[in-house]
């Protein structure tokens, strides 16, 4: 670090976070297992209270990741587990309304009418074969632990994505997993108290694809920042 000026410092790290997207079109170069063990151990970096590193990360690549997917589609297909309690129902009109205008992007630049059920469900279906990535992550938590842990590892999935774009390569953060807890669990042999919080694509991108592409705007500074006691 020392050879380099906080300036370049601050220009390459800003650029990695505002260069990151969430991909969904991956090449199918295989991702070396060196690698991905490298971004696991950079990511550990990650702050957690009182270092309870309350993180669990299966990896997947392969036959076992196509295993995976094809048991998480059926299941998809099948619909009869529970909806994910990820965000509440209703959702707060103020996320409804980021929500909406996210789907109205993603749609469009995939050529989907919004009205158009069975081709949004056919895309919803590719989270489960990792959007073709040649990596799947699944992170879990001990289900005992506070909600305050997730935010732990929240830093380690995003620590992820930071060294992994770092590294040129993709990924998307996916929340669609939580719901297949009980396929995963089985699947991946978890020990008693895991519980699925998300998964992850990871593998080179196809940066030409359109929905590689999308730039999600985000609330200004000002908007979500009070500096009403800043003196
Ligand atoms: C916790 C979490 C869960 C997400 N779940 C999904 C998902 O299941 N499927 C998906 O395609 N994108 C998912 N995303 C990606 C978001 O749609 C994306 O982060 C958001 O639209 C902002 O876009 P960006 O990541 O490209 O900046 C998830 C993101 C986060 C942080």
């Amino acid at each position: 670090m020392s050879e380099h000026s906080i300036e370049d410092v601050t220009r390459v790290v800003d650029g990695v976070l505002r260069s990151r997207r969430s991909l969904r079109a991956y090449r199918p170069d295989a991702v070396p297992r060196a690698v991905l063990e490298d971004i696991l151990d950079v990511a550990s970096s990650a702050p957690s209270n009182s270092n309870t590193q309350p993180w669990r990360v299966h990896a997947l690549a392969g036959a076992p990741k196509q295993a995976l997917g094809a048991a998480l589609l059926a299941a998809f297909r099948e619909n009869t587990l529970p909806p994910s309690p990820h965000f509440p129902h209703p959702l707060p009109e103020e996320y409804a309304q980021r929500q909406r205008d996210f789907g109205a992007v993603y749609y469009r630049t995939l050529g989907i009418d919004v009205a158009d059920m069975p081709a949004r469900l056919r895309q919803t279906e590719k989270n489960f074969g990792f959007f073709g990535a040649p990596v799947g992550l699944i992170f879990t938590i001990d289900r005992r632990l506070a909600p305050h842990s997730w935010l732990d590892l929240g830093l380690l999935v995003q620590n992820v994505m930071i060294a992994a774009s770092a590294r040129g390569l993709g990924t998307c953060p996916q929340v669609s997993f939580a719901r297949f807890h009980p396929v995963i669990a089985q699947h991946l042999a978890f020990t008693e108290h895991e519980l699925t919080v998300c998964g992850m694509s990871l593998g080179y991108p196809e940066h030409d694809e359109p929905v590689n592409r999308m730039a999600m705007p985000r609330r200004g500074v000002r908007e979500f920042a009070c500096f009403d006691q800043f003196e």
